[in-house]
């Protein structure tokens, strides 16, 4: 998860690339799809001309380079969120432009080109290359106090795991960057309450923050375990090696 971390803290939506990924990268990429799938959300990588020809949304130019985020039907949004953003920041590990795409691809193409079981859809669509020039880092983002209700001060006297987790999930990306969530602190966990739906991308976008406290906290040597509780998903201390 170290690689991930820095990975987090480096990572920007990339719009416009210099070209897509060669034979040999996609082949690399397509290990870590495998690698990363389960068995309810599974990554296609791909290439397709045309992929990024969207209706709406702004585009995507110079890679047709693509990793589709497929699920089975059921609740799943933050295991897709999650299993997405792992493939995201592992993407930006190995050097490679991403950007989540829940509107900004041909559909129409997508549905036909990538081969789907019955009970099979497309989330999302991540675009994939190499940069022009590698993104400076400009975020806006939700304050500390906005995400968690505490002022600096409270927020300081936090243990080292919280911080870490909750200024790493700060950084979580989210459609139409709503960061539709907001972070309660307990006694040895965190809760995450999912404010919106975001369009339908609330729950997604959520599982993508929880894979961001989850990195957060291993940064400062604390793991633990998502659970659902009263319909939110609360992450708890199981193991920390910290001092
Ligand atoms: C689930 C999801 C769907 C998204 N869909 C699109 C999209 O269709 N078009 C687009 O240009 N950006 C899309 N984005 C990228 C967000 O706009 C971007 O992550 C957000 O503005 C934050 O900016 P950053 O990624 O540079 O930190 C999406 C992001 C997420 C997480």
């Amino acid at each position: 998860m170290g690689k991930w971390y820095e990975a987090a803290k480096k990572r920007v939506s990339v719009r416009k690339y210099s070209d897509g990924a060669s034979r040999d990268e996609i082949l690399e990429l397509k290990d870590v799809a495998n690698y990363l799938s389960t068995d309810e959300v599974r990554i296609v990588v791909g290439k397709k001309d045309g992929i990024f020809n969207a209706l709406i949304g702004k585009t995507i130019s110079g890679t047709d380079t693509f990793a589709a985020v497929i699920s089975r039907e059921g609740d799943n949004d933050y295991m897709v969120g999650s299993v997405g953003e792992a493939f995201v920041l592992e993407c930006t590990a190995m050097g490679y432009g991403t950007c989540w795409l829940g509107l900004s691809y041909n559909k129409a193409l997508a549905n036909s080109f990538i081969r789907l079981d019955d009970d099979e859809k497309i989330r999302c669509l991540i675009s994939v290359g190499h940069y022009v020039i590698e993104p400076a880092h400009k975020r806006t983002r939700k304050t500390i106090y906005n995400l968690t209700g505490l002022e600096d001060h409270a927020f300081r006297q936090l243990p080292d795991w919280q911080k870490c987790a909750i200024e790493c999930g700060r950084l979580a990306p989210s459609a139409r960057n709503a960061q539709p969530w907001e972070f309660d602190v307990l006694n040895d966990s965190l809760q995450v309450a999912c404010v919106s739906k975001n369009f339908g991308y609330g729950g997604i976008d959520c599982g993508i923050a929880m894979l961001h406290l989850e990195i957060g906290a291993a940064h400062c040597g604390v793991y633990g375990d998502w659970q659902i509780e009263d319909r939110l998903p609360l992450f708890t201390v199981n193991y920390r090696s910290e001092s």
